[in-house]
């Protein structure tokens, strides 16, 4: 594999696609870099021409493709940004693209990849989850003779991805600081394996610190079974990064170069989504907000150190906000939900806003149905409270209001079916 993947190959891969992706700025960030007591850094690949750092591998894997290959048109398999980074170049070559998608997309990815294709990109949704998409496209791929277009597990695809360090290195050197830590996103392992590589050959002293949602850690898997294995569920949240299981080559490199692998809770994620759109003004969806959100959880360790976060995209849909506030508040403590028996008599709701809620507490939500012939009826309650700690109150008084009722959160079950 080192000789496929290597400093070398990373910077040949440079020398193509230096004419057709943009080299992304490294930003010192102030805002993180007071938060944390480090010198916090970003390397903005939501600024990348289709705003996420897949445009490289896509773009270098069908550059290195030979062109009577690529007659045939090329097939792909994507949660979106892949195919994005697929459908841009093949516009750009002039070359079929079949372009297969979870049905679960998000809509905006979805119609950007058709803006960026053109009249070369056939986009097939199909399949649940990117697996099932994946299995179908490698298919068609077989039968039709056409290149499939790895989203990861490629070598020209991993020295893509790995231009991302070696920009990042060039603007370190350039300013005259070197980095202690750098945190990647990973999803198949793509972009970890080629950042890790050029880092442990340029700048060895950087510790390299995978970060994966904790709803989808398959690299962690990997490293804890001593090869890629299959999860059985995912949590497809933070779609970029939602895959069952990290590639062959891609976990073997990332063996190999990174320190660590860390994950992170999906509502730390939304919190910092939030929180790089109010304080600085970035868009980044989940899978761009995971470099970020790991450093919550690291706090003492970065204290006075050099840190570089990739933010490796920005095709947030909007219309995702809302779940996304939702797991955030949800995260901090302060948004609950309760089923709450209610007795069906006048003035019970009175007493309930009285002898219950707190003064800064906040109803989001009340659902009940008065039904004939009982004494008492249930009522799902969300509430909203200024401050975590009003929580215990909260519970104290509505245990002695009806002993019997459920605080959602401790269900499971119950609670996903809430939204
Ligand atoms: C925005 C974003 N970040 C991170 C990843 C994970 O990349 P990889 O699969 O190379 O690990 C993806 C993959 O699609 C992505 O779109």
């Amino acid at each position: 594999m080192k000789n496929k993947v290597n400093a070398t190959t990373i910077k040949k891969a440079n020398e193509v696609l230096r004419r057709s992706v943009n080299f992304t700025p490294l930003q010192h960030d102030l805002y993180l870099s007071k938060k944390y007591k480090a010198n916090v850094y970003l390397k903005r690949e939501d600024l990348q021409k289709v705003r996420s750092f897949k445009l490289r591998g896509a773009y270098f894997a069908m550059h290195e493709t030979p062109k009577k290959q690529l007659e045939n048109g090329v097939v792909c398999a994507s949660a979106g940004n892949h195919a994005q980074g697929v459908a841009y170049t093949a516009h750009e070559m002039k070359v079929d693209a079949y372009i297969y998608m979870p049905t679960t997309t998000p809509k905006q990815k979805v119609d950007q990849v058709r803006f960026f294709g053109g009249n070369y990109a056939n986009i097939i949704l199909e399949g649940d989850t990117f697996d099932a998409s994946a299995a179908a496209a490698k298919k068609f791929a077989k039968a039709n003779a056409m290149k499939f277009i790895d989203p990861f597990d490629d070598p020209n695809v991993i020295n893509g991805q790995g231009t991302v360090a070696l920009e990042t290195i060039d603007e370190l050197e350039r300013v005259g600081v070197s980095a202690d830590y750098v945190f990647v996103p990973v999803g198949g392992g793509g972009l970890i394996a080629g950042v890790s590589t050029y880092f442990k050959a340029e700048m060895p002293d950087a510790k390299i610190v995978a970060v994966e949602p904790k709803g989808a850690a398959s690299m962690a898997a990997a490293f804890a079974q001593g090869g890629p294995v299959e999860l059985d569920e995912i949590d497809k949240f933070v779609d970029g990064a939602a895959v069952k299981k990290v590639g062959k080559l891609t976990y073997e490199l990332a063996r190999e170069n990174v320190d660590s692998v860390m994950n992170v809770d999906e509502g730390q994620i939304s919190s910092t989504i939030i929180e790089l759109y109010t304080k600085n003004a970035i868009v980044v969806e989940p899978a761009g907000a995971l470099s970020v959100a790991a450093l919550e959880d690291v706090k003492a360790e970065i204290k006075g150190k050099t840190v570089v976060c990739v933010i490796s995209g920005g095709n947030n849909d909007i219309t995702r906000m809302t779940d996304i506030e939702e797991r955030s508040l949800i995260f901090q403590g302060v948004k609950h939900y309760f089923l709450i028996n209610f007795p069906q008599r006048p003035g019970a709701l009175r007493e309930f806003l009285n002898d219950v809620l707190g003064e800064d507490d906040d109803i989001t939500r009340f659902e009940y149905l008065k039904k004939l012939n009982r004494s008492r009826g249930a009522a799902l309650i969300g509430v909203q409270l200024k401050n975590p700690k009003d929580l215990k109150p909260l519970l104290k008084k509505l245990n002695k209001f009806d002993p019997t009722f459920i605080n959602l959160q401790d269900n499971e079950l119950l609670y996903s079916m809430l939204s």
